[in-house]
């Protein structure tokens, strides 16, 4: 059965949530599903704008035929090509023979790659700037390069200030009927997801979303729809905009203290609570925790992207430092996260290498990284006689704060 819903008389939306995938790109848990949007414009012309995974395509092959209640395709809009989105680009030129593809000159390259469809025969090649009459809706077209792929661009609706936005102001998590922002609380619904979304999967392009805000600064915009999540309009515009000028410009949303610690029997996890401790007797406030063993990194990057000051406490093993940690600090890295306050417990019971493992990543990999104190290294567990060490670097991190 059709499950479609209106954007405006003339717009539908004709995606889908899934609900039975557990890890998104293979990497990362889904606590409940998530949506591929793509959307319908009926006009003098027709337009679809992106298709979806494979996981939803008879759902979606059913929402297209309901939208277009008879009428063929003139025209689909191709921002972006990663599967979960141009999946059924071949199925739809099958199904709707005389569809012409729209997208720039990469993303016909990349249609030829993922699908067998001669792009020489029905593609509609757009440059920056470039519009397509469809009647009294208009689209315009924004390259937005490794926003995160190379063939990333924006289609702008300019009779409505409509903007499809390809992954960008999207965030994991199905529909459960409502489609809209301001249908429920945006930030208490979808706040967590999309940052853990954004910083995970956009993260590393932080200049690139950068120059992609600038191109629509001044655009009034009545509404973004997303290839992922809820379609945006009202106050959660402005309010997602703001974040994203935060992470990408790796600015912390907030001052504190997020430690993350990995631990083999218990003792680097028992210095990271002394630690926590110390911070709250303080007076620091909102502290978060986490054993790198048992949180997904994604989780613990998207902490890690709103907070200001980043402990890391971990033991060493096989010489070097211990896998859970190594994980998180070089998807910190690879995701191009800077300009953050840090601290560093080490352990080892015999030749302790964590330490210096840890500050070395870091100083190299990371811009703009502050050590505040001297790495404090433990043999095996943290002791008596080390305690004022360790209320030394709580000083160091609470003064900073
Ligand atoms: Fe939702 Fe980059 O694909």
């Amino acid at each position: 059965m059709e499950c479609t819903q209106k954007i405006t008389d003339a717009i539908t939306w004709v995606g889908g949530s899934d609900r039975r995938k557990s890890l998104f790109e293979n990497l990362f848990p889904l606590k409940n599903g998530v949506t591929y949007n793509a959307y319908v414009i009926k006009d003098e012309k027709t337009a679809l704008i992106d298709t979806a995974d494979s996981a939803i395509t008879e759902q979606f092959f059913e929402n297209l035929a309901f939208a277009l209640k008879g009428r063929g395709l003139d025209y689909l809009v191709v921002n972006h090509m990663e599967p979960d989105h141009c999946a059924n680009i071949g199925e739809v030129c099958r199904r709707y023979p005389g569809v012409r593809l729209v997208g720039n000159a990469k993303t016909m390259q990349l249609i030829g790659q993922f699908h067998d469809v001669d792009t020489a025969e029905c593609a509609h090649v757009v440059q920056e700037g470039d519009t397509l009459s469809l009647g009294e809706h208009s689209l315009r077209f924004f390259m937005m390069p490794m926003v995160h792929w190379p063939e990333v661009m924006f289609t702008l609706e300019t009779s409505r200030n409509i903007l499809f936005s390809a992954d960008a102001f999207g965030t994991f998590g199905g529909f459960c009927g409502n489609i809209f922002s301001d249908q429920g609380d945006y930030a208490d619904l979808y706040l967590e997801e999309a940052r853990r979304y954004y910083t995970n999967i956009v993260g590393k392009f932080g200049a690139q979303v950068q120059a992609a805000l600038k191109k629509l600064a001044g655009q009034p915009l009545s509404m973004i729809c997303p290839l992922h999540g809820p379609i945006l309009r009202g106050e959660a515009i402005s309010f997602l905009l703001e974040k994203y000028q935060l992470w990408s410009a790796y600015t912390p949303e907030k001052q504190g203290a997020l430690i993350v610690y990995a631990s083999i029997y218990g003792h680097t996890e028992n210095a990271a609570q002394v630690l926590a401790g110390e911070l709250s007797r303080r007076g620091v406030q909102d502290i978060r925790v986490y054993d790198a063993s048992s949180t997904h990194y994604s989780e613990i990057i998207a902490r890690a992207f709103e907070y200001s000051h980043l402990i890391f406490a971990a033991p060493t093993y096989n010489m070097h430092l211990y896998l859970p940690m190594e994980t998180v600090l070089q998807d910190m890295i690879d995701l191009n996260l800077q300009n953050r306050k840090v601290a560093i417990i080490g352990n080892g019971s015999w030749a302790p290498v964590s330490h210096s493992a840890m500050e070395k990543k870091l100083r190299e990999g990371m811009k703009g990284i502050e050590l505040l104190a001297p790495p404090l290294v433990l043999r095996s567990k943290l002791r008596q006689d080390q305690m004022e060490e360790m209320r030394k670097l709580a000083d160091s991190i609470a003064d900073s704060l």
